[in-house]
């Protein structure tokens, strides 16, 4: 079982003006490999916010995986990225590599996200873009190699 923590990062959401489809999205799709949700959150769009949230799961231990979804575009608000990046120990470029790379063959679009990806402790956090649709696909493209990461950080396996 991985212990997953979505993090919704979307003013309208968090502000009870619009329904969270994205971390619905998530919340069924982490099934698909025994992921079990032991954290939900919708925050606004705020740096601060954010960032708490991300060191405090992370700090805690409380989950192996946290996606976030939303904030990750050109808006002036959008600061997913910057806040990940603040409470990250390591960069892990090559998830967002291949979510951009595998889904732009859908849109072009894709590489209109600015999401990253790293660990803090043993807590792999990842990014993923706002829309339901957005999200679909890239937890698609990235499933197949994340599972073996969160192995390797819970050190399930020992890598030679
Ligand atoms: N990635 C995929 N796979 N599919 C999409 O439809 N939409 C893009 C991009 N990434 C999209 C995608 C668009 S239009 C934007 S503006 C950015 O994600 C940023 O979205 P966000 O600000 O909601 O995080």
């Amino acid at each position: 079982m991985i212990r997953v923590a979505i993090l919704t990062v979307s003013d309208r959401g968090s502000a009870g003006k619009r329904e969270d489809l994205s971390g619905k999205v998530i919340e069924e799709m982490i099934k698909e490999f025994d992921g079990e949700k032991v954290y939900y959150n919708i925050v606004p769009d705020e740096f601060g916010r954010i960032k708490e949230e991300l060191f405090n799961i992370s700090e805690r231990g409380l989950a192996d995986l946290i996606l976030t979804t939303g904030g990750t575009g050109f808006a002036r608000r959008d600061v997913t990225p910057e806040a990940t990046m603040t409470v990250v120990e390591k960069e892990v470029p090559g998830i967002t590599e291949m979510m951009r790379w595998e889904t732009a063959k859908i849109t072009p679009n894709a590489y209109l996200s600015r999401a990253r990806a790293g660990i803090r402790k043993s807590t792999l956090i990842i990014n993923l873009p706002g829309k339901p649709k957005a999200v679909k696909e890239c937890l698609k493209a990235i499933i197949p190699v994340i599972l073996h990461g969160i192995e390797i950080l819970r050190g399930d396996v020992t890598e030679h």
